[in-house]
């Protein structure tokens, strides 16, 4: 654990107000601008799937507030920063990267690199990058919910696993570091932490919907994916054959040297270093594969998966509990114990803090009913929605993302009203009308959310 005000950023406050900050020591990196997120190699780095670094959509609508509103709560459900790769995954693309190293005959050209490199990727935690977007996103958040955050004394949670954890506490860093500059008191660093795997109860990472786990529906995302893929790596072979000679590329090992480019590129100090496993591929090939993890992530834990969203229904009843101030209740995900006691499940905060997953992030934004009215994505070629409403993990997913709940309190309306930013995108809430700036009334928003106040399908999961 680190120690607070060991490290101090650089960072001065008018730089922060400004934009782009870069810092002395711990900070932000020189690729990442606090308003937009990661910056660098924009053309390609945006299309990595879940491995691309957060960036804030645009192309929609603003999220600014006119002065007739305010906001009175907000809740944050972050996924973790960059991280190496998992253990499993990290271990299959070793085994590519030497197999096809012991293998090919010759490497040319964009694939000279590969002669001589070394696979050094450390494993499942963040990388220095991730925690630097985290710190980021920190103190964005502190600048962004000021008026609120500036006195205020957010509930944090965080899912068990380190990357997580540190993620939360990064950000909190970076929170404080807004907090400070304005002479305010620092927030202890003193999450509650749920465990994670299949005996706890966690709505912060999957893992007790066993019909999942064990079932079938594990396959469906991986079959998605294997059917796109057949439409795309043929050419893509050819191609990289041409500067790896002598040696039979499977569609994996092509998907596999894709995956590098994110993994190395996010584990160069500040990732300012694009890798040369990048130069392999053009701008058509990682659309390709921007789709391809989307599916991986729509018929994994999206609305493409029977049991997708079911494993986010637990999140959504604590969310109506924290909105509405009132008791949780569910009979899916949730901890019973931890969720009746106050010390472990206030309501009466007015920010909350949850650090997670993104495969559990995908279910919760499914189970809150976000990509309901989309048609949905197809298999076997690229269906992509002219508004860019598409289901997109990059835009939903991608490293360090986050969502903001928030409720409004307005001139015009007597009552509360609801809004959610995924990503610095205003989403289009179904099942209840716009009142203002992008909110539905209260409770409007609550009744909209039935299907998981139902407990939806948590009965297939037993
Ligand atoms: C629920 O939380 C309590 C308190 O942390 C813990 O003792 C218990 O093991 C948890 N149970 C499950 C099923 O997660
Ligand atoms: C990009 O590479 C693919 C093969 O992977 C090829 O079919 C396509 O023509 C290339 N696009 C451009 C613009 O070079
Ligand atoms: C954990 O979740 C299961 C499945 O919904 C439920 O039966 C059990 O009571 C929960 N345990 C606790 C401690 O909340
Ligand atoms: C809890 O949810 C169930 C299912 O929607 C509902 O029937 C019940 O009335 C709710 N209980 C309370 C106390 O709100």
């Amino acid at each position: 654990m680190f120690i607070w005000g060991l490290i101090t950023p650089i960072v001065l406050l008018t730089e922060v107000a400004t934009g782009r900050v870069t810092s002395e020591g711990f900070g932000i990196g020189d690729c990442e601008d606090l308003e937009d997120g990661f910056d660098c190699y924009g053309d390609i780095s945006r299309l990595w799937g879940p491995y691309s670094p957060y960036f804030a959509v645009d192309g929609h609508e603003s999220t600014e507030l006119g002065d007739d509103c305010k906001v009175t709560f907000v809740q944050l459900l972050s996924r973790h920063g960059a991280r190496y790769p998992t253990k499993g995954s990290g271990e299959q693309l070793r085994a590519v990267v030497t197999r096809i190293q012991q293998d090919a005959k010759d490497f040319s050209r964009d694939a000279e690199f590969l002669k001589n490199f070394q696979y050094e990727l450390g494993s499942d935690d963040l990388t220095e990058f991730g925690q630097q977007e985290m710190y980021a996103s920190g103190l964005k958040f502190f600048l962004r919910y000021e008026e609120l955050a500036k006195d205020s004394d957010p509930f944090i949670r965080v899912s068990g696993q380190k990357r997580v954890v540190d993620s939360g506490s990064f950000f909190t860093r970076g929170f404080n570091d807004g907090r400070k500059k304005r002479g305010k008191p620092i927030l202890p660093w003193n999450p509650l932490t749920i465990p994670e795997g299949e005996t706890w109860n966690n709505t912060l990472d999957h893992g007790i919907c066993r019909k999942y786990e064990e079932g079938p529906s594990t396959e469906i995302g991986p079959q998605a994916q294997a059917e796109f893929a057949a439409t795309f790596t043929g050419e893509l072979i050819e191609k990289l054959s041409v500067d790896i000679q002598g040696i039979e590329l499977t569609p994996k090992d092509a998907i596999a040297l894709m995956t590098m480019c994110p993994f190395h590129t996010v584990a160069s100090p500040s990732a300012t270093t694009l890798s040369p496993f990048c130069r392999m591929f053009n701008e058509s090939d990682f659309e390709n594969f921007d789709y391809y993890q989307s599916l991986g992530k729509y018929y994994g834990y999206g609305p493409g998966n029977p049991l997708g969203p079911a494993q986010g229904i637990g999140f959504v009843n604590e969310l109506i509990a924290r909105l509405t101030k009132s008791i949780v209740n569910d009979t899916t995900s949730t901890n019973h114990t931890l969720d009746s006691n106050p010390a472990t499940f206030p309501v009466d905060k007015d920010i909350y803090l949850d650090f997670s997953h993104d495969n559990t992030m995908v279910g919760i934004l499914s189970s809150l009913n976000l990509f309901k009215n989309l048609p949905p994505l197809k298999n076997n070629t690229r269906s992509i929605d002219p508004l860019g409403r598409s289901f997109s993990a990059s835009k939903l997913v991608p490293f360090a993302s986050r969502m903001y709940v928030e409720k409004l309190k307005c001139e015009s309306h007597e009552e509360e009203l609801v809004r959610v930013i995924v990503n610095d995108r205003l989403m289009n809430l179904q099942g209840c009308d716009e009142a203002a700036y992008g909110a539905c009334k209260l409770h409007e928003f609550v009744e909209s959310l039935k299907w998981a106040r139902d407990g939806g399908n948590w009965n297939e999961c037993e």
